[in-house]
C-alpha cells in the first residue's frame, strides 16, 4: 500500500476514532464503505452542506466568516468533482465523510464545524431524499412523453379494426386506437402515483441529527425550504428511520415496469408472423447472428426482462427494512444500490419504449384478417336476439352457440350463413340479423361510456390529449 493511502487511514481515524485504539481492518473498511455507489449523492450532499452552514451562521452557531469559508470550500469541491479531480477512497467510507474531510483539507478549522448540530443519519436521509425526488420528477416527465407517443399512434388508428382478446383468444372487434388508449390510462395512473409520492416525500429530515434532535438552536424550517422541501419532518426519530419514500419510489417503479412489460409482450406477439399486426422499427430491433431473415424484438424483450430486477429491488428494500428497530441501522445503507439500479433501468426502459412505440408501423390488413377467423361478432348476435327477438340473454347465448357450431361445421363466417339456415336453429330470427353480424356494425354499436365505437374513441382521444398532454 502506498504512503498516500496510509496517511488517509490515520486521518479517517480522527473523524470517529477518538475512542478507538486500532484502525479497522482493510477488509472491514471495504465492507463498510458505500462510496463507490453513494458518490452519486455528491451534489445533493453539497447543497445540503451549503444550506446547513448558512443556517448555522444565521443562528450564530458558527460565525459568518466561517460560513463564508465553508461556502467557498464547498464550491471548490463541487468544481473538483465536476472536473474529475476529486479523489474517492474506501478509507473515507461514504460521500458525507469525503466532503467533510476534503472541506477541512481545503479551508482548515472552519471545516471541522460543518458537522455541528447534525449527524450522518439525517444527512444521508436528506441527500437521498433529494436524489429520489429528482428521479421521480424525471420519471413523471418520461411517462408523459410515452403517453404522447401512444396518443399519436392512437390518433392514426381511431378507425383501425382489430380483434380484441380475452385469454388471448379472439373475443370482440375493437379499434387499435381504443387499445392504445388503454395504455394511456395506465401510464396516467402511474403519473398520478408519482406525483402522489412526490407530495408525501416533500418533508426534510435534516436537523433530526442522530435521532433525538439537537441542543443547538437550529432552524429546520429554513434548511428544509432552502433544499426545496415544504417543511421539516415532524418527528426526529421518524426522520432518520424512515425509508417509506424509497418504498413509494420502488413500488411505483415496479408497477410502471409491469405496465411496460405488458405492452412489450403485446409488441413481441404482434410482431411475430403468426399475428403480423405490427412492424418493429429497425432503429429499435436487432438481427440474428445466424438467421439472416430475422428481425428480433430485443428492445421489448429487454424491457419485459428488466421488470424482474426492478420488482426485485422493491422486495430487496422491503425485506431489508422489515425487522429494523428505530432509529437508524447500517442495514439502511443497502437502500441505495437497489434504488439506483431500479431507476437507471426504469429511466432507460421508459425512453426506449417511447421511441419504439413512436416508430411502430401497424398493419391493419393482418388485424382484419385475424378477426375473420373466429366469430368475433357472436356476442353481437346474442345481443340481437335479446333486443330484437325478446329472448332472455342466457337463452340467446345458447342459441348463438348452436349457430356458431353450425357455421364452424360448414366452415363459413356468421355473415355468410343463409336466413333459412338460421331459422332452422331458431324461428324467431329475421332478416335484420345480418346488420349486426358485420365487424363494422359491431364496432359502431359499442357506444356505452368508455366503449370502442370509433365515434367514442375519437372523443376519448381528444379528452386524453387535453388531460395528459396539455
Ligand atoms: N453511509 C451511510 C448510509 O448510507 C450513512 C452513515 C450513517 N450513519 C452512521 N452512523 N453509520 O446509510
Amino acid at each position: 500500500m502506498s504512503k498516500e493511502k496510509d496517511k488517509v487511514t490515520k486521518k479517517i481515524s480522527k473523524i470517529w476514532g477518538g475512542r478507538f485504539y486500532k484502525n479497522a481492518s482493510k477488509m472491514m473498511n471495504n465492507f463498510n464503505a458505500s462510496i463507490k455507489f453513494d458518490k452519486r449523492l455528491c451534489f445533493q450532499d453539497l447543497e445540503l452542506n451549503k444550506a446547513h452552514s448558512s443556517m448555522l451562521a444565521d443562528k450564530k452557531i458558527i460565525t459568518s466568516n466561517e460560513n463564508k469559508k465553508i461556502q467557498k470550500g464547498l464550491k471548490l469541491i463541487e468544481n473538483e468533482i465536476k472536473n474529475d479531480k476529486f479523489t474517492f477512497s474506501n478509507q473515507l467510507e461514504d460521500i458525507h465523510m469525503h466532503i467533510e474531510a476534503r472541506l477541512t483539507e481545503l479551508i482548515g478549522d472552519a471545516g471541522k464545524k460543518i458537522h455541528t448540530a447534525r449527524s450522518r443519519n439525517d444527512q444521508v436521509a436528506t441527500a437521498f431524499k433529494m436524489f429520489v425526488k429528482e428521479q421521480l420528477i424525471e420519471v413523471e416527465i418520461l411517462l408523459k412523453q410515452l403517453q404522447g407517443s401512444l396518443i399519436k399512434q392512437a390518433s392514426l388508428h381511431v378507425q383501425t379494426i382489430m380483434p380484441g382478446f380475452t385469454h388471448l383468444q379472439i373475443a370482440q372487434p375493437i379499434t387499435l386506437g381504443h387499445h392504445l388508449l388503454a395504455y394511456v390510462e395506465m401510464f396516467g395512473r402511474d403519473r398520478e402515483r408519482t406525483l402522489d409520492a412526490l407530495k408525501r416525500l416533500n418533508k426534510s429530515p435534516l436537523g433530526a441529527a442522530a435521532l433525538a434532535g439537537t441542543s443547538f438552536p437550529i432552524d429546520r424550517v429554513k434548511t428544509s425550504q432552502k433544499l426545496g422541501f415544504s417543511g421539516p419532518m415532524e418527528n426526529s426519530i421518524d426522520a432518520v428511520s424512515d425509508r417509506d419514500f424509497v418504498f413509494d419510489a420502488l413500488s411505483l417503479a415496479s408497477i410502471i415496469m409491469v405496465h411496460l412489460s405488458r405492452i412489450s409482450e403485446e409488441l413481441i406477439l404482434w410482431s411475430s408472423p403468426g399475428f403480423g399486426f405490427v412492424e418493429l422499427p429497425e432503429t429499435y430491433s436487432t438481427g440474428s447472428s445466424i438467421m439472416p431473415q430475422k428481425r428480433n424484438p430485443d428492445a421489448a424483450e429487454l424491457i419485459r426482462g428488466k421488470t424482474g430486477r426492478v420488482a426485485g429491488a422493491f422486495l430487496n428494500v422491503l425485506t431489508m427494512m422489515k425487522g429494523l428497530p428505530l432509529a437508524y441501522s447500517k442495514d439502511m445503507q443497502e437502500d441505495k444500490e437497489a434504488f439506483f439500479d431500479a431507476y437507471d433501468n426504469l429511466v432507460n426502459c421508459l425512453m426506449i419504449a417511447e421511441g419504439l412505440i413512436r416508430e411502430l408501423k401497424f398493419r391493419p390488413e393482418s388485424m382484419k384478417k385475424m378477426l375473420g377467423l373466429d366469430y368475433a361478432t357472436a356476442t353481437d348476435l346474442a345481443d340481437y336476439l335479446v333486443r330484437e327477438c325478446n329472448i332472455p340473454f342466457r337463452e340467446a347465448h345458447s342459441i348463438t352457440g348452436k349457430i356458431v357450431k353450425f357455421a364452424k361445421k360448414k366452415n363459413l363466417s356468421l355473415e355468410k350463413l343463409k336466413l333459412d339456415e338460421l331459422l332452422s336453429i331458431d324461428k324467431r330470427i329475421n332478416n335484420s340479423v345480418f346488420k349486426v353480424l358485420s365487424v363494422e356494425n359491431s364496432l359502431k354499436s359499442k357506444k356505452s361510456f368508455g366503449g370502442t365505437s370509433p365515434v367514442l374513441v375519437k372523443r376519448a382521444l381528444s379528452k386524453a390529449k387535453k388531460k395528459w398532454l396539455s
